[in-house]
């Protein structure tokens, strides 16, 4: 389907209002629901499932510390709306839809963190085997960052969030608010995704994979998906109308598969201050910005010398795209609102201390395999250190404990990786001869150890880990004790069987 760009406006979400408050906590309910949301001028309301009913959801801002819970209501029909893969993880004899939500990067208990086999159906009718509470409990102990909230059901998470259900959530910290950055309306959440439509505007998801054999199951899960249409919070390549002052705008790729490398056409530079778990320690001037599924880039753009005129949000999509992909364009603004009155804001050199966890005592170093293999059909099924997700747990950290996870990656594309939990420190990645490793499983290094890139210096819960690499993240398991995953964040992957358990054991256990 060709649809126009830039003709629908920029929709904000709301911030979700909390059903009470007190001293102790802060109550909120949210209901997933179908719903039609209209996403483009000349595509009629498609069927999509939404926290509150709509997509994204509803902002959830907490300050730090402050003691969130949120009752994730299922509300939604029995019926799924996009093709299911009955083979893969016994879902057969499940229901059909279900459900559990993450705080994706939040540090959070195992009973509130949305383990894939805690979900639950419709009002709680049926749970699954994990299942322990309903009302969730986020402690917000981390600080001040942008996390999102999305769908972690087991085997239908790719589905799920396809569908819509993901939202955003802000953390705020006093030293943040002192630090003069643009606030109130000149903040923004941007959260990026694909989407393919049909004829009649109904979302568009394969059914089996492109060169699907006879012997395949119908429907298949797909190795990968990139939608052919950008939407920027719920809305086909949007236009955002701004003044010529300085925007913060944090960016969310909550996409299934697709990475992004955005820049401005206008030639100007995106000046990054935060990633996944926050403030980074300097602000860095970034020409190009590339970003995996699940990762958060807060950013500010400075519009103020550019008075009328339009700037659109490019995407590079490398030399081989097809000339038809118009994909390379993601959203644009129109420097056209008249100043409404002096920015203040500023853009900080220094922004914040981050402690190296490398300094720790370092308890385990942990050589984990991203690797392909082949399932009984011929799909491909890609594992984390060469086990499914209902192996026994094999990453047992102690509570408290400081370890380097070296993750290889023997398959020929790069994987974000995500650990729950935790946010992480990368230390460096260093090639080594794949075809040779995968020859006879000698490892050979073709080089240094390379740096992370700048941006990739602070906190971080999602890595881009690229073939033929190992990359070392360091990360401290605290505080909680119990059950976590850690998986890559290709939602195709995940679902099929990129995704392990670890645990984190309380100590002399
Ligand atoms: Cu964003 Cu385990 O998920
Ligand atoms: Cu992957």
């Amino acid at each position: 389907m060709r649809l126009q760009k830039f003709v629908d406006r920029l929709p904000i979400m709301d911030t979700l209002k909390p059903r009470r408050k007190d001293e102790k906590s802060t109550y909120y309910e949210v209901e997933l629901k179908e719903v039609r949301q209209k996403l483009h001028r000349d595509l009629r309301p498609t069927r999509l499932w939404g926290y509150n009913g709509s997509f994204p959801g509803p902002t959830i801002e907490a300050e730090e510390g402050e003691n969130i819970q949120v009752k994730w209501m299922n509300k939604l029909p029995d019926r799924h709306i996009l093709p299911i893969d009955r083979s893969i993880h016994n879902v057969a004899h499940q229901p059909e839809v279900r459900t559990v939500t993450h705080l994706h990067g939040s540090v959070t208990e195992p009973e509130s963190d949305g383990y894939p086999e805690a979900w639950f159906t419709r009002d709680f009718r049926q749970v699954g085997p994990a299942f322990e509470k309903e009302v969730y409990e986020y402690p917000n102990i981390q600080r001040a960052t942008t996390l999102w909230y999305h769908d972690h059901a087991m085997g239908i998470t790719r589905l799920n969030v396809y569908a819509g259900l993901v939202g955003m959530y802000l953390i705020r910290g006093k030293r943040e608010k002192a630090m003069d950055l643009p606030t109130g309306k000149y903040e923004v959440p941007l959260v990026i995704t694909d989407r393919s439509f049909e004829e009649d505007g109904s979302l568009s998801y394969p059914t089996q994979p492109d060169d699907a054999g006879e012997n395949l199951p119908n429907p298949s899960i797909v190795p990968a998906f990139n939608g052919d249409t950008i939407l920027v919070n719920g809305k086909v390549w949007p236009y955002q109308e701004v003044e010529p002052r300085k925007y913060r705008f944090r960016i969310l790729n909550a996409s299934n598969t697709r990475t992004y490398r955005l820049s401005l056409d206008s030639g100007q530079p995106i000046y990054q201050i935060g990633s996944d778990g926050g403030l980074l320690s300097k602000t860095i001037k970034q020409e190009e910005l590339a970003i995996a599924p699940a990762e958060r880039m807060d950013v500010i753009i400075d519009f103020s010398k550019h008075k009328d005129s339009r700037i659109v949000l490019k995407n590079d999509l490398g030399p081989d795209a097809a000339p038809e992909d118009e994909t390379d364009e993601v959203m644009e603004w129109r420097v056209n609102l008249p100043l409404s009155g002096k920015d203040d804001s500023r853009i900080p050199a220094y922004l914040s201390t981050i402690p190296s966890l490398r300094k720790n005592n370092i308890r385990t170093i942990r050589n984990l395999s991203l690797s392909g293999s082949e399932d009984e059909y011929g799909r491909p099924l890609l594992l984390l250190d060469g086990r499914m997700w209902d192996d026994p747990i094999t990453e047992k950290p102690g509570l408290g404990d400081t370890e380097i996870w070296a993750i290889r990656n023997l398959t020929n594309f790069p994987h974000p990786i995500h650990i729950h939990l935790v946010q992480f420190q990368v230390i460096d990645r260093q090639p080594f001869d794949l075809e040779l490793y995968n020859e006879d499983g000698r490892l050979l290094f073709t080089g240094p150890p390379v740096a992370p890139e700048q941006n990739e210096l602070g906190w971080k819960d999602t890595i881009s880990a690229p073939s033929g690499q190992i990359t070392r993240v360091i990360a401290k398991f605290e505080p909680f004790t119990g059950d976590y995953v850690w998986h890559c964040h290709i939602l195709e992957h995940e679902d099929y069987d990129m995704m392990r358990p670890f645990t984190v054991r309380r100590p002399k256990e």
